[in-house]
């Protein structure tokens, strides 16, 4: 076994970084890679078991449901149950918060905000999917947890982290003190140690936008795709276009190359597609720590105040100087969008 830290091992010779309920958040982070090498054993299995296509269910949010959607829901509710460490999930999939109500939780400290499977348009297909997943902990302090120890900033959360469930799977998370990367080994059956302390580059040349909506989009976001799209050698420029359609495979490529990943309002989603809780957030609190930027277009996502519990946001999230750039543009064009009634 030499040479190999399991993310069992990794976790507690870190837990002395923790400010505070050290064995806690440790076992809580230790709940959630249980829940996901039982959603990738399934995930792998797809095509061969029942797993595939829809439910025939809708999530609040007016979205089909598919088979693993729920399967994956039911799998990390499950094991934050058992765990004990956890008082609320807030999930993609449930209108509401889930209290968790069990002997085991009584003193559980955490809120876990989750998108149990991330990307469900590409479960049927063979592409990579994921889960991200976002740790609170709990500002009440006496009674049942609520929704306001559920709406908390960014900025409090204490840990995040995605698994990556493609060509090998990946559970890449941080507690405030740089991010680290897990490959799942199947032969025995850990996440090891494989991308220590990752560090996103502060310049890319991959940009990852659904420019099938093109002409939905802010003006600023157009004028970032037309910059983009330029021949200019210096800057690398034009530069390679990258989307799969899995908020957590598109960043996290773009977290080891460069690059940035943009979901902006358009005409149909006002307020954006993705999610602040279980999508933005998180993937926020990964990328910064891994030294890159995320913004709403206008501001740090992590300081946004949430109002509701699946409440949407625009997100530009990546290498520093690409969200810079069209950070520029959004606010040099803001004033075009305002005066365009967009069809
Ligand atoms: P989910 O499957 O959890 O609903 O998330 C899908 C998200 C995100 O992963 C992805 O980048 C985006 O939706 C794709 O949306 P479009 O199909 O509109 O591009
Ligand atoms: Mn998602
Ligand atoms: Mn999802």
């Amino acid at each position: 076994m030499s040479g190999i830290k399991t993310l069992g091992q990794f976790i507690i010779e870190k837990q002395a970084d923790f400010s505070y309920a050290k064995g806690e958040l440790s076992r809580l982070l230790r709940d959630i890679g249980i829940a996901a090498k039982i959603v990738n054993r399934e995930v792998n299995k797809a095509g061969l078991v029942d797993i595939l296509g829809d439910a025939g269910t809708v999530n609040i949010q007016g979205e089909g449901q598919k088979k693993l959607d729920v399967f994956a829901n039911t799998q990390f509710i499950a094991a934050l149950t058992s765990g004990g460490e956890c008082c609320i999930v807030a999930t993609e999939e449930e209108d509401d918060f889930v209290p968790i109500d069990s002997p085991v939780s009584k003193n559980a400290k955490y809120i876990v905000c989750i998108d149990p499977l991330d990307g469900s348009s590409n479960i049927d297909v063979n592409v990579a999917v994921g889960t991200i997943f976002s740790i609170y902990r709990r500002k009440s302090m006496e009674g049942l947890a609520t929704l306001a120890d559920v709406l908390q900033k960014g900025t409090e959360q204490v840990a995040a982290g995605y698994v990556i469930y493609g060509s090998s799977t990946m559970l890449v998370y941080t507690t405030g003190k740089g991010v680290n990367g897990f490959t799942l080994d199947p032969s025995i059956g850990e996440f090891c140690l494989s991308h220590p302390n990752m560090k996103v580059p502060k310049d890319g040349s991959i940009y990852s936008i659904n420019e099938g909506n093109y002409v939905h989009f802010p003006m600023g976001v157009k004028k970032y795709i037309k910059y983009a799209q330029v021949h200019d050698e210096a800057s690398n420029r034009p530069y390679t276009s990258r989307y799969i359609g899995s908020m957590v495979a598109d960043i996290h490529r773009n977290l080891i190359k460069g690059g940035i990943y943009i979901y902006p309002t358009t005409a149909s989603s006002p307020n954006g597609k993705l999610r602040l809780l279980y999508e933005c957030n998180p993937m926020a609190f990964i990328v910064e720590q891994a030294g890159g930027t995320a913004s709403d277009g206008f501001r740090r996502i992590l300081e946004i105040e949430p109002v509701e519990l699946h409440q949407r946001s625009s997100i530009f999230i990546g290498s520093e100087k690409m969200v810079k750039m069209a950070e520029e543009m959004m606010a040099t064009y803001a004033v075009s969008d305002s005066n365009t009634k967009i069809a």
